[in-house]
């Protein structure tokens, strides 16, 4: 079973070279370059050419770089893509995805100028249709000729557009990604929860980050460095968790249940549905080992 470790996704504004100097060293399992929001219109151009210079100039180790560009009907999008898969990213993030069709016109730009499959496609789920319609878009996932491999929820967006209050226990905010969430399972995609906009509240950010693990999120979008170290810890699986997985894979290797459907280990009923559970946490739990062997080598 092959994981990529997902846990802290870290924006930066395109326009802010310091910034995309500084994500070299972050320990961020992947960093969006940033040439939509974050970017004023005056800065569109100069944002692109900062991306394009630094996903190109290398020196990121492993972590996985995705451009954020401008939605392909802007003054900006077109332009943004050819340059963005030019200089091929991991994966290209497409906003304000409403319906399947904005991922399709994105995928068939791509094939049209040769970008190659290994750059992917990510969509925001940020407006009230791409919640609507979080199956159809999701169920892209299936056909890897579309490139969608991971939704992420923008839920500054839709808080906006939906008029609900930014509240700290999410209340408005839980339906929309516990839709999108089933939808991404349904189709195999990778999905990240929202950001966290009080980066100076510690304990705020500490609580919200459990909130989206206990809700099913592979991880989360960040916006400050700060919050790449507490982002890993919480979204890595604990010590306990991986002690209990291997053995739960241990106990079903075992000559006697290997036959078995259900078996009780230390007075626990356990299935082979947890077998499954168990076998991801330690794939995840050794993908994120690796890397951290490999972020030392590199050092
Ligand atoms: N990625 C990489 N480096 C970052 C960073 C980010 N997202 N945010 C801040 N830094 C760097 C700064 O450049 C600064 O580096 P320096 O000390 O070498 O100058 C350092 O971290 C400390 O920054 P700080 O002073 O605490 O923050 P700030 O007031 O300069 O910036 C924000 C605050 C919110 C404007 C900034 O963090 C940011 O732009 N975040 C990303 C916003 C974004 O991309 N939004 C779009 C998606 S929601
Ligand atoms: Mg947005």
């Amino acid at each position: 079973m092959t994981v990529r470790p997902r846990r802290s996704v870290l924006y930066m504004p395109g326009a802010n070279t310091r910034a995309l100097e500084k994500a070299k060293v972050l320990p961020a399992d992947a960093l969006i370059l940033d040439l939509e929001d974050s970017v004023a219109p005056e800065a569109k151009a100069e944002a692109r050419e900062n991306v394009c210079e630094a996903v190109h100039g290398g020196g990121y180790g492993r972590r996985e770089l995705v451009i954020r560009v401008n939605a392909i009907e802007t003054a900006w999008g077109m332009d943004d893509l050819r340059a963005a898969a030019s200089v091929e990213p991991d994966a290209i993030l497409v906003p304000k995805v409403s319906s399947p069709g904005d991922i399709v016109t994105v995928a068939k730009v791509l094939d049209a100028i040769n970008a190659p499959s290994r750059v992917r496609v990510w969509a925001m789920m940020e407006t009230p249709s791409s919640i609507l319609n979080a199956r159809e878009i999701a169920a892209l996932g299936a056909d890897p000729e579309t490139r969608l491999s991971c939704l992420v929820m923008g839920t500054n967006d839709l808080l906006k557009e939906s008029r609900a209050r930014a509240l700290h226990d999410r209340v408005a905010v839980v339906p929309w990604l516990a839709m999108a969430i089933v939808a991404a399972r349904a189709y195999g995609l990778d999905i990240l929860d929202g950001v966290y906009n009080d980066f100076r509240d510690d304990v705020g950010f500490r609580d919200e980050c459990e909130h989206g693990r206990t809700l099913g999120m592979d991880g989360k979008t960040l916006i400050h460095p700060s919050q790449v170290g507490p982002c890993n810890e919480i979204f890595s699986p604990t010590v306990e968790e991986v002690s209990w997985a291997r053995k739960v894979i241990a106990a079903f290797e075992e000559p006697a249940n290997r036959q078995k459907g259900v078996i009780t280990l230390e007075g626990r009923m356990v299935e082979r549905l947890h077998l499954v559970m168990a076998r991801r946490t330690v794939a995840i739990a050794d993908a994120i080992e690796a890397m951290r062997r490999t972020e030392e080598e590199w050092f």
